[in-house]
């Protein structure tokens, strides 16, 4: 019984986990395996942000059940974002042997054992404190180029629509020097990128070390290592944090910062700590101290009230601010939120299309402006690999955007300039100079 199977949904933050489960596993014997087929262990590490993404895993959760029709042993095992907010429900289909949340992977293997011999196994308790901080986390990218680096876990703030906070639990940071001996470590191993996840980055704090510390600290650690940072808030996004961007060339040019919403009546249903105002300024900031830096975001369209003329609104901060590229939603009511709770899920679906519709085709046209003004520019870009073009390689610009460009027999993990001739609404197309 030890080799384990694992597919991974939702944010980074569920991949950087993902990493620490097998280093938890592997410390037991377990042996990591790519092929369902040969798993003693099924498990998935869940998301249950949307409707949409725990109906996938629910229909999963059927295929693991197929799987261990020919081969009775096999246990199946539901980890992450749905275990926790699922609980005892996912036991009781009867179909899943382990349910175990975000904070309870060290109890993984004792878990395993005991389910092998034929009790299944629950444990959802969240902590104040776990972070993982001693664990060094198998690395599943296999370029071996860029690394996640959890940062921090849980979330503090009750965005009204959001599951996270039941989910993950309280906001803890993690210490500050695990930090940095994981990103000198991944530097060491060939690594040539960190990027520093948690949900809301810049609340970290340990002891006395901000987020603007933390970032300097890890970029300090080396030129030659690039570091990207996610999710900011644009409520407490500071000007040191983005000063210290500005001053250090191996800071990447690039800032999630979602704005869900640009109409103020919505943004405050929605316990957003910003209002429109704040954040347009948050972004003139941005673009006064790094006028190339990449921008890019979520929406959420149709959340409970919304009129045409909030909609608008959301449209016209889209146009006006022009984000690179943008991950975009209907509102999915998640049950147990405040909103769930309060407000009617009263936009009718098709609405709630329609104006997803609206969003992306005018996020399309933005994202094809953005990618189209950066022709005829220089790009450093980090070599990841062969793109999906034949006889091309891919790599990232420092503000995020993909480029590809001809196969020079260049390495991943090297740095390449390029020049832009060309572009999609998604991809740079370039050639080294
Ligand atoms: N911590 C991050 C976001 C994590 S969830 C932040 O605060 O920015 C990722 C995105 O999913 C959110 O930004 C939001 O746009 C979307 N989302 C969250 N809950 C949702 C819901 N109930 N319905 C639709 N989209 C949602
Ligand atoms: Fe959810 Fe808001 Fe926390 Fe982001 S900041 S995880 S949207 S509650
Ligand atoms: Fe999903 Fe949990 Fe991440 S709900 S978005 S996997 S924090």
């Amino acid at each position: 019984m030890n080799k384990v199977y694992i597919e991974t949904y939702g944010c980074q933050m569920n991949v950087a986990d993902t990493e620490v489960i097998f280093s938890i596993l592997g410390k037991e014997g377990y042996q990591r395996t790519e092929k369902m087929e040969e798993a003693d262990v099924v498990m998935a590490n869940t998301c249950s942000v949307r409707d949409n993404a725990e109906q996938r895993i629910r229909g999963r959760i059927e295929v693991f059940n197929q799987a261990r029709r020919g081969r009775p042993g096999v246990l199946v095992g539901i980890l992450g974002c749905m275990a926790e907010r699922l609980k005892e429900e996912l036991l009781a289909t009867g179909k899943v042997d382990i349910v175990a949340g975000p904070d309870a992977y060290r109890n993984l293997p004792a878990m395993l054992s005991a389910a092998a011999s034929g009790t299944p196994q629950i444990n959802v308790q969240l902590s104040r404190e776990e972070t993982y901080a001693d664990i060094e986390p198998v690395r599943l990218d296999k370029a071996g180029v860029s690394a996640f680096i959890s940062i921090m876990r849980g979330c503090n703030n009750v965005c009204s629509y959001c599951v996270v906070p039941y989910t993950r639990g309280a906001e803890r940071s993690r210490d500050a020097h695990s930090i940095v001996r994981e990103a000198c470590d991944v530097f060491r191993r060939g690594y040539r990128e960190v990027t520093l996840l948690g949900q809301n980055v810049d609340s970290y704090r340990w002891n006395d070390i901000s987020f603007a510390r933390l970032l300097a600290m890890v970029a300090d650690i080396d030129p030659l290592l690039r570091v990207r940072f996610a999710t900011s808030n644009p409520y407490d996004l500071t000007d040191e944090v983005l000063e210290t961007m500005a001053a250090r060339e191996n800071i990447c040019k690039h800032i999630h910062l979602p704005f869900q919403s640009g109409s103020d009546r919505i943004l405050e249903k929605m316990r957003r700590r910003n209002t429109r105002e704040g954040y347009l300024e948050r972004v003139a900031k941005i673009r006064s101290l790094m006028p190339e830096c990449g921008i890019t975001t979520d929406v959420i369209a149709g959340f409970c009230s919304e009129t045409e003329e909030d909609h608008q609104d959301t449209l016209s901060l889209m146009e006006e601010v022009g984000f690179d590229w943008a991950f975009m939603f209907q509102y999915s009511e998640r049950p147990g939120t405040l909103a769930a709770r309060k407000y009617p899920d009263d936009v009718p679906p098709e609405v709630k299309t329609r104006r997803l519709n609206e969003i992306i085709e005018l996020q399309n046209r933005r994202s094809l402006d953005r990618y189209r003004a950066m022709i005829g520019r220089q790009l450093k870009v980090l070599v990841e690999g062969p793109s999906k073009r034949g006889g091309q390689l891919c790599g990232r610009s420092s503000d995020n955007k993909m480029c590809v460009f001809p196969d020079g027999g260049q390495k991943p993990g090297e740095y390449v300039d390029v020049l832009v001739e060309d572009c999609t609404s998604a991809t740079l197309i370039t050639k080294i100079i």
